[in-house]
């Protein structure tokens, strides 16, 4: 038996305390040496008012004892025996970098050698906590675990307000806002090879009312996992909430060997008191610095050709399209998908996924011409692989029948005509990192990636799991992340697209490894501004690939552009059928952007007007000196003699004085706002406002304004 009273009795007096610029949570060990919460808030002004905070609820509450709500952690072991107790034994506090603090707190069951480590991470500057839990054992067998989670958080207040994201295919992140009612409130997925889709995993929930984006307390939080989730609110019998957030452990029981560490995914989050547009550009924040590969440099733009040919290509219509590209003046070319294939050339999504070696009939001089065709025309050359899933009318799947996902006695349940690779397997991650590592080798000048990923799991089944099928899910997506880290190290900084037929992989999991996500395949710009709004609250403006396409030609040329300028810009239209006037407009697009691109990718955003309470949204970006600021204003489905609104700026310096500029005219046109070359203080802006719009504002058109500090 272990010893019930720690030797650290004396450091347990002491209340511990994870906090950040604004930021605290508290927790303190109680009598019966269990760790509670002691709170979770605005940071106190005086530390000294944290040693008289008491009460408050067990903080990573386990399963089998006296607890009667929903539980973080839940095991059984060895001998059967399924209940856990968690007693203090030590924490201990480092600073990795600086403004970074991190905190360890070592629970242990008195009674069976069970250590639950809670980690937290403080990042002081972008009033960010980061964390997760690591369960281990030394007991003589293996023991199963249950529930697990990343995080438990206990909350107080009259009233919860949950702000969720739902969508689906090419109608993601549509927002919904509710308050929560006793009982629990499940958020989750169980897509297996993607996180989302239906459901996304991040959340804003308000405090004692509903908040919006200037006012109201708010918790924003995200799992970084790119597999299924749960996002558990439980408002209890005293109106408390206890928030529970970590992999879905929906058949996912995972049996755990002794000596061998179970990590749990990170739980992000952060606490505005200034409501949503706050706790967003913390999260902004701290992403670029810490959350995403490469946040704090630039992206490139670029010419996708997708949309323009689908399947129907060849070498010279590709170079045809390359030599578009360096005329429109964009960074890059990326090939998508049907380039590989040649017992079963790709020219639909039936076949040819998994042979990744160039169909000799459409590309003979393979990719290496592409590439050096490319450097001719002064860019660089990407391409779309999709590694981790098969044809059945492929090689890969005659040759390797035992490296699918595949339920036996059952029919293979086919999505977009592809199954699933077994990622558990660790041939098959083998496979997925020489998939992609061997394009690089062979192509030295490849200089991007979209990594697409089309379907999710059902009728899953690991040929290699044997008994142990419940971890298929942790599993996989713990392969996913092995080939991810060898990658790279390998390529440490080639750009590469999170892509999920749309939208399906979302989080900071996998961003760790990839330098920007695609949000959705739905580009219609009127349905982008509100699919990159939903995404704007959680994520950063340079993760989200934005292009600009024919999906609904009606719309006016400039108009699809200015949306996608509000991400990383990119073009998937035939540019060869554009007029030279739509021409001339795109590379002057392209120019502007490389110019607004730094405020856009690295300054703070603004969501001033939302397109779910406004005809008229409006979003700006504000470079971190209050220099310049770029604005973003659309009118979407005018009504008739719709009165245009004067919207408040914010952010800026209300001390100096800006000049306003509409840019990104269509060549020929002159701005027609009011404000046009106008000079007014920073204050002025923020108290009066600006008209962002001429008077006849009409359905689907928009503006850009640059502001420029004198
Ligand atoms: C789904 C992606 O979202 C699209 O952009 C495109 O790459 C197709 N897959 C290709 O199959």
């Amino acid at each position: 038996m272990l010893a019930r009273f720690s030797p650290a009795a004396a450091q347990a007096a002491a209340p511990l305390v994870v906090e950040t610029q604004h930021l605290s949570l508290v927790l303190a060990v109680g009598d019966n040496h269990r760790l509670y919460q002691r709170y979770l808030g605005p940071r106190l002004l005086a530390p000294a008012d944290y040693a008289r905070l008491a009460g408050g609820h067990e903080a990573y509450v386990s399963a089998g004892l006296d607890n009667l709500f929903e539980p973080a952690v839940g095991l059984t072991h060895a001998d059967g025996n399924p209940s856990l107790e968690l007693l203090f034994v030590d924490a201990q506090t480092a600073e990795p970098s600086p403004g970074v603090r991190t905190t360890t707190v070592r629970l242990r069951d008195p009674q069976y050698p069970v250590e639950v480590l809670l980690h937290y991470a403080a990042y002081a500057a972008e009033d960010v906590i980061k964390t997760w839990t690591e369960i281990k054992h030394q007991e003589r067998k293996a023991l199963v675990l249950n529930h697990y989670a990343s995080a438990m958080l206990h909350l107080q207040a009259p009233q919860y307000w949950l702000t969720q994201f739902h969508g689906d295919w090419a109608e993601e992140m549509r927002q919904q806002e509710a308050p929560l009612t006793s009982g629990i409130k499940v958020v989750d997925s169980k897509l297996g090879a993607r996180a989302d889709v239906y459901q996304t995993p991040a959340f804003f929930l308000a405090l004692g009312k509903a908040a919006d984006e200037t006012s109201g307390e708010v918790l924003a939080g995200t799992l970084g996992w790119t597999g299924n989730f749960r996002l558990a609110f439980e408002l209890d019998n005293q109106n408390d909430l206890r928030l529970s957030a970590g992999i879905n452990p929906y058949a996912s029981a995972y049996t755990l060997a002794p000596n061998t560490p179970f990590v749990t995914p990170e739980f992000i989050f952060t606490y505005s008191t200034q409501g949503k547009g706050q706790a967003s550009r913390n999260l902004h924040r701290w992403a670029r610095r810490y959350g995403v590969l490469d946040g704090t440099q630039p992206r490139l733009t670029l010419l996708n050709n997708w949309e323009s040919t689908f399947f129907d290509f060849n070498e010279p219509k590709l170079d045809a399209i390359m030599a578009d590209a360096g005329r429109l003046g964009v960074d890059l070319f990326l090939l998508d998908d049907g380039w590989f294939g040649n017992k079963y050339p790709r020219s639909a999504d039936n076949a040819g996924l998994g042979d990744w070696q160039p169909t000799r009939t459409k590309l003979p001089n393979g990719l290496g011409h592409l590439v050096q065709e490319a450097t001719k025309n002064g860019i660089k050359f990407g391409i779309w692989l999709e590694p981790e899933m098969v044809n059945p009318k492929s090689e890969l799947y005659e040759k390797h029948p035992d490296w699918l996902l595949k339920l036996p006695n059952r029919p293979e349940d086919l999505s977009r005509n592809q199954l699933v690779l077994d990622l558990t397997n660790p041939k098959v991650q083998d496979f997925v990192f020489h998939t992609v590592a061997d394009v690089f080798t062979q192509n030295p000048g490849l200089a991007y990636v979209k990594w697409d990923c089309n379907r999710p799991m059902t009728n899953a089944y690991s040929q290699y799991l044997g008994a142990d099928q419940s971890h298929l899910y942790v599993d996989y997506v713990r392969g996913f992340y092995k080939v991810c880290e060898r990658l790279r190290q390998q390529y440490p900084h080639v750009p590469i697209m999170l892509c999920s037929g749309g939208g399906g992989r979302t989080d900071y999991g996998a961003l760790k490894y990839f330098t920007e996500f695609w949000p959705s395949d739905n580009t219609d710009a009127a349905e982008r501004v509100f699919i990159q709004w939903g995404y704007s609250n959680f994520f950063p403006a340079l993760t989200l690939a934005c292009h600009v396409t024919n999906w609904n030609p009606q719309q006016s040329l400039k108009f699809r552009t200015d949306v996608a300028m509000m991400g990383r810009l990119g073009y998937d239209v035939d540019l060869a059928k554009l007029t030279p006037a739509e021409l001339a407009f795109s590379q002057q697009a392209v120019k502007e952007y490389k110019r607004l691109s730094p405020v856009i990718w690295q300054g703070d955003q603004y969501r001033l007007r939302s397109p779910y309470e406004s005809n008229q949204p409006v979003v700006l970006y504000v470079a971190a000196d209050r220099a310049r600021a770029v604005l973003f204003a659309y009118n979407l489905h005018t009504r008739f003699h719709e009165t245009v609104l004067r919207v408040r700026l914010q952010g800026l310096d209300p001390a100096r004085r800006y000049r306003v500029a509409e840019t990104n005219l269509v060549p020929g046109t002159t701005s027609r706002l009011a404000d046009q070359g106008q000079t007014y203080s920073g204050d002025y802006l923020m108290q009066v406002g600006l008209k962002v719009s001429d008077d006849e504002a009409r359905a689907l058109t928009s503006h850009v304004l640059e502001l420029t500090a004198e």
